[in-house]
């Protein structure tokens, strides 16, 4: 794990600013007030961006290129030189082609949000967890989440993004799961390709990553995963291969770890055969930082850009090229790519502009999507919404409900307004791997929804004196958390700070207690059975305690659905224990030279021996009850599915009714599932297709869906491709992966 010191590095980075403004003088000066208009034959908007490109790369000297194909260093650990000068002070910096007008790349991490805006003096909205975007299984919101950081990113002077996690969620305790889309590769998929349409459409460089197979923080640098290739092209790449083919994003970043045997930066297989050919990706693989670990193996095996700096794809790449170790058509291919994503993305026809984000928009989209994303778990004898009308006394009780909500941590870390809510005011900068508490209140938003009650605060960390107060209260609400963070996984799903013992506790005490849930995974709860109801609100963002207060009284109706299982135990996960690093490939010892950093940390193994059988689907193979079911929610309102029609054909027809039989409007998310031909040898079922329909209260609506072919395919090794094996397909219809009312078998050739 690397690590970072912000605040140091903002302190060198602002005086040698200050101190190189002046020398740099009246290019940087020019560069402020006049951003170089590009000008030349690539700014005929009629070309194609592979023709634009090409006049480019025709113009460009072998140190122009060479310039291109790695970053300059991390800015903020940087001394400021008049080339990085114009950054944002983001995370890395290609320079472009300045005599050509081509502009530097300036990128920022943008997983929930804009990262360091607190180092730039500026302001980011920090969006709920990318893992809540996927619990709303809303391809709207997705977009819109998208497209708010692309905004907000434009507005800071960046062009390019560092987002589209998505991972699909194989070991839950991975704790980067916040940053990610849940278990699902279609689900997952879909949701990337959105929230990259939504970030490219404000001409802002897209990016999904970490490709691929990241799926543990601890070791990452040197784990060697080991996955067969039909149960990879099945499970984690489709999901890549969704998010590239429908959001086509500009750039791919390849991640930290092995992949059967070769790092996947210089993994011909995940590069070359799978992304570039196979998926006819058209933009450039980036590297995680520090991810490169060869010069000629790379760029053959399709890396086209080193980050942040220059190690293998600088001097020696030029010396690989003048020796002929690399071919000129080669560079000139990394090049290219570059460029036509600089083309593609409108980053060159819409030269980046600062502009004051609106922090009201923001704080209205981030609490819309948190809205649609917040679970209802359980909610025995209704009780939920609450009724303000008649409650006298409420107790809140733990997680720093009284001040903030929790975010997820790591390069993803956006800065809260106005520091770090657990924090004295105006202290609080964010640091790596620091609990970081947005100022977002549940308490302030409980106490404005029920203006008559009395309304008493207890932090929780005694159970017993927490169960005293809820003894007194009409109702008691309990938030609990679990943090976590790149650069760590979860010993665990359980909840930490002996949180179990208070939940428990406290519903003991009092009957109608409500748990509010803020975590990136799922979390075990041996008190499941004691609390009224329970709601998931993962990391809430920056107005997250509004959008809490709204589903707890009622004036929004919950409609987000889990994107991951949570199991009854970790013993019931495909790997019960997580496999960790032997000591010697957790970091070096000593200096690092570039021959250590060449051949990386000595692997570990750890095989996906479970293959294509992620979440859900590990779980219905194995018959192993679970504790909530992917795919599962409820609403205060009741739905109800009839009349199923499947009618076969290019791509498979489902049709359906939806009704709403409840007495107040509400979202339903409908799933649609396949069971593949017993000749297949797939899990018993797949999500194929889903769709999300608002519902006034009594309303009908027929829902239909499209079912693309690829998701009732297998893939064919012998064929590289997808297959439709003939035979019987079961389409199943319904509000969860295992409340599936509707059922229809038909036959496919
Ligand atoms: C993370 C990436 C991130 C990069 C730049 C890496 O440690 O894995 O997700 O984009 O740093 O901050």
């Amino acid at each position: 794990m690397k690590s970072r010191s912000y605040r140091s590095g903002l302190c060198i980075s602002a005086v040698m600013f200050l101190l190189l403004a002046g020398v740099a003088g009246s290019a940087f000066a020019q560069h402020r007030h006049a951003p170089p208009q590009p000008t030349g034959p690539w700014m005929n908007t009629g070309l194609s961006p592979d023709e634009r490109a090409d006049l480019v790369l025709k113009e460009m000297t072998l140190d122009e290129k060479i310039a291109m194909l790695h970053g300059i260093g991390t800015p903020t650990d940087e001394p400021v030189t008049p080339e990085n000068a114009p950054s944002n002070r983001g995370v890395g910096y290609d320079v472009g082609v300045p005599r050509l007008g081509i502009p530097g790349i300036d990128m920022s991490d943008a997983a929930y949000g804009v990262r360091s805006s607190g180092v730039n003096g500026r302001y980011s909205t920090a969006l709920p967890a990318d893992v809540a975007a996927a619990a709303s299984w809303d391809t709207g919101a997705a977009f819109e989440y998208g497209a708010l950081i692309g905004r907000e990113l434009r507005a800071q002077g960046y062009n390019m993004s560092l987002g589209g996690g998505v991972d699909i969620t194989r070991e839950p305790r991975n704790g980067r799961t916040f940053e990610y889309l849940g278990e699902d590769p279609v689900l997952a998929g879909t949701l990337v390709a959105k929230l990259i349409e939504g970030t490219q459409s404000a001409h802002v460089i897209g990016d999904i990553k970490h490709y691929a197979f990241n799926d543990q923080e601890s070791g990452r640098n040197a784990v060697n995963i080991h996955i067969g290739e039909r149960a990879a092209r099945e499970s984690d790449l489709l999901a890549f291969e969704i998010g590239v083919t429908e959001g086509h994003p500009a750039a791919v970043m390849c991640s930290y770890n092995r992949v059967n045997g070769d790092f996947s930066c210089e993994n011909k297989y995940l590069l070359r055969d799978v992304l570039k050919t196979d998926w006819k990706f058209p933009g450039f693989v980036l590297s995680d930082w520090g991810g490169t670990h060869s010069t000629e193996k790379a760029s053959a095996a399709g890396l086209d850009n080193e980050e942040p700096g220059s190690i293998f794809y600088g001097d020696r790449f030029k010396a690989a090229v003048e020796a002929g170790t690399i071919p000129t058509a080669e560079m000139d291919e990394h090049v290219h790519r570059i460029l036509r994503s600089m083309f593609a993305a409108g980053v060159i026809d819409y030269p980046r502009q600062r502009s004051v984000v609106d922090p009201f928009e923001g704080f209205k989209i981030a609490r819309k999507i948190e809205e649609g994303s917040i679970v209802l778990l359980k909610n025995e004898r209704a009780a939920l919404p609450l009724d303000a009308a008649g409650l006298h006394t409420i107790a809140v009780i733990g997680a720093h409900s009284d001040v903030g909500m929790i975010s997820g941590g790591g390069s993803a870390q956006v800065d809260p307004i106005g520091g770090n809510a657990i924090m004295p005011p105006g202290q609080g900068a964010t640091h790596w791997q620091e609990e970081i508490w947005f100022p977002t209140s549940p308490l302030k938003a409980i106490e404005a929804r029920a203006p008559k009650a009395v309304v008493k605060y207890d932090a929780g960390t005694d159970p017993a004196a927490a169960a005293e107060l809820a003894k007194s209260a009409d109702v008691a609400i309990v938030f609990a958390y679990q943090w976590e963070s790149e650069g760590m996984d979860l010993p665990t799903l359980s909840l930490p700070h002996n949180q179990d013992a208070l939940i428990a506790a406290v519903s003991v005490a009092n009957p109608h207690t409500i748990v509010v849930l803020e975590t990136g995974s799922p979390v075990t709860m041996p008190w499941v059975h004691a609390p009224a109801a329970i709601l998931e609100a993962w990391y809430g963002g920056s107005d997250g305690a509004d959008a809490v207060g709204n589903v707890l009284f009622g004036s929004v109706n919950p409609s987000g659905k889990l994107p991951n299982t949570f199991p009854k135990s970790e013993a019931d996960l495909p790997h019960p224990t997580l496999t960790l690093p032997p000591p010697e490939s957790e970091h070096f010892s000593g200096p690092v030279s570039e021959e250590k950093r060449a051949e990386g940390l000595p692997p570990f193994q750890v095989t996906y021996d479970e293959g294509v059988k992620v979440g859900y689907k590990w779980y219905d193979a194995e018959n192993k009850p679970v504790l909530f079911p992917f795919g599962y929610g409820l609403s205060y309102t009741t739905y109800q599915y009839s009349g199923l029609d499947v009618t076969p054909g290019n791509k498979v027809k489902v049709t359906f009714t939806l009704a709403n039989t409840g007495a107040r409007e509400g979202s339903e998310i409908a799933e649609v599932y396949a069971a593949l031909p017993g000749a297949a040898q797939e899990p018993p079922k797949r999500l194929v297709g889903f769709t999300k329909i608002m519902l006034a209260a009594g309303e009908k609506k027929t829902v239909t869906l499209q079912i693309d072919p690829k998701y009732l395919s297998i893939f064919n090794v012998d064929k590289n491709g997808w297959e439709l094996l003939p035979g019987d397909y079961t389409i199943m219809v319904g509000g969860s992966s295992q409340s599936l009312p509707l059922k229809a078998t038909i036959h496919l050739q």
